[in-house]
């Protein structure tokens, strides 16, 4: 098949490559002519592992390929996925639709009749039904189909889903895409097949609830702190329950990135719109505890520091908002890295694969070429994305660097035993030291 994939970021980019590899003929189109210059040249500009090999595959079969001109993209195809980025409005909870709209807005003029645009981009439920009215107009469908890759298993996600969601209003527009994911779909990939508003939901939803799942075992962690429990054995003990599970119960730094926190801050704002504001008034608490877990982290590095940051020197091992991603939006690993650095010490960042973009975006943070550099003559190292390049590290690696030999682990991911050997003062969330 003919496809279009509007907006070439962390999901059109990925989107694009993956469609070229089910074996569909594929046009990308970005407004920034950079990155499709550079996605022509088969380069990623961001990380995501197997992209890269992936997207120079299919540019050298010849079914991919990326432009910046969208009139050349409505003759091609007559399936068009729209990807464009739906972020947090500024000053506002609500998602700023405008690269939505404007990416529908140009589209329409080049459409030919009878085409499919298909929505990815996670937007407030009613979006669908109001983009539909203005296809109609120009004779052509809408459908929703919501992503739910994950970054860092983005290509793997895309290729093997765990579930494939199509919000349709029209027998045509399911037929297409059960042709699209033909492939994929035989594999034995559960397909729901539903209207616009609960294709929508479907991706809030998730998202809401591995917030709230995060946030549960984050505040049972404030509750270890104050009552001297642990809760990592806490979360071993409750996630045996099947109904329960133990995914998603790490207790540490929380969740951030470019999708949940704004995420159920856009789903608060629509429910406000609707008027029932109160079925979703507890993702405000969700919301609240996870950027406490990011204060409580400056305050056990100011604690193992007796009592005051100013003047110390800070490691901070990690950018990225997660790891095995160069994403830094929302990341609450430099959110601590500047909070260190307000409280006035000296910090130091290290990340695998997000410092260009940390440089870029906060400026004003020193950066290290390795975590060793960036422990060199410090007081305090605080681990806050799990790389498994920092959680297979020994501490030895650091310890002939510090001047004191402190860790947070923020992530609840260090081998403590091992570090408290070494001589290592180790703290961590909802756990005492050992
Ligand atoms: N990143 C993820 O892991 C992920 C996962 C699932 C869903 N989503 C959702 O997918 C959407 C995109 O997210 P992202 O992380 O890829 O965002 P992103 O910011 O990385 O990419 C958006 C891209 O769209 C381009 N764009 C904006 N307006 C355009 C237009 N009119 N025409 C063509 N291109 C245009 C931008 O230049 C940018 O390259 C969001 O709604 C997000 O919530 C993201």
């Amino acid at each position: 098949m003919k496809l279009s994939v509007i907006g070439t970021g962390y999901l059109g980019a990925t989107h694009a490559t993956a469609m070229a590899a089910l074996g569909h003929d594929v046009l990308a189109l970005d407004i920034d002519p950079a990155k499709v210059a550079l996605l022509q040249s088969g380069r990623v500009p961001f990380h995501e592992p197997g992209l890269p090999e992936l997207l120079q595959e299919m540019l050298a079969t010849g079914r991919l390929r990326f432009t910046t001109d969208v009139a050349e993209v409505g003759a091609f195809a007559d399936v068009h996925f729209v990807c464009v980025g739906t972020p947090q409005k500024k000053g506002e909870y609500a998602a700023d639709m405008r690269f939505v709209d404007g990416a529908v807005e140009s589209l329409v003029p080049c459409l030919r009749a009878g085409s499919l645009v298909v929505g990815k981009s996670t937007v407030p439920v009613g979006t669908a039904e109001r983009l539909a009215a203005q296809l109609a107009e120009v004779e052509c469908d809408l459908a929703w189909n919501p992503e739910f890759l994950r970054e860092g298993h983005a290509v793997d996600d895309t290729l093997r889903p765990d579930r494939i969601v199509m919000g349709v209003d029209a027998e045509r527009s399911e037929k297409v895409l059960r042709e699209v994911y033909a492939t994929v779909v035989d594999t034995g990939v559960p397909v729901v097949v539903t209207d616009f508003a609960t294709a929508e939901l479907v991706k809030v939803a998730a998202n809401a609830f591995l917030a709230t799942k995060i946030s549960f075992i984050n505040a049972m962690a404030e509750v270890c702190e104050v009552v001297g429990a642990d809760v990592t054995q806490l979360a071993d003990a409750i996630g045996h329950d099947a109904r329960i599970g133990r995914r998603f119960l790490d207790a540490g730094l929380g969740f951030g990135g470019g999708c949940l926190p704004k995420d159920i801050r856009a789903f608060m704002a629509r429910a406000g719109e609707l008027g029932i504001d109160q079925a979703l008034a507890f993702l405000k608490q969700i919301d609240d505890i996870n950027v406490r877990r990011r204060a409580r982290t400056v305050d056990l590095a100011r604690d193992v520091c007796g009592g005051s940051l100013a003047g110390m020197r800070v490691a901070v091992l990690g950018a990225a908002f997660k790891p095995d991603s160069d994403d830094i939006r929302d990341s609450p690993a430099l959110d601590v890295a500047l909070a260190t650095q307000k409280a006035g010490a000296a910090v130091r960042v290290y990340d695998p694969q997000a410092m260009d973009n940390a440089r870029v975006v906060f400026p004003t943070l020193a950066y290290a070429s390795s975590a060793v550099d960036a422990a060199r003559g410090g007081g305090v190292v605080l681990h806050l994305t799990e790389w498994a390049e920092f959680t297979a590290m020994h501490p030895s690696a650091l310890s002939a660097v510090v001047r004191q030999r402190h860790i947070v682990d923020g992530r609840n991911k260090l081998d403590r035993e091992l570090w408290t050997r070494e001589g290592w003062t180790h703290r961590t969330l909802g756990r005492r030291s050992i």
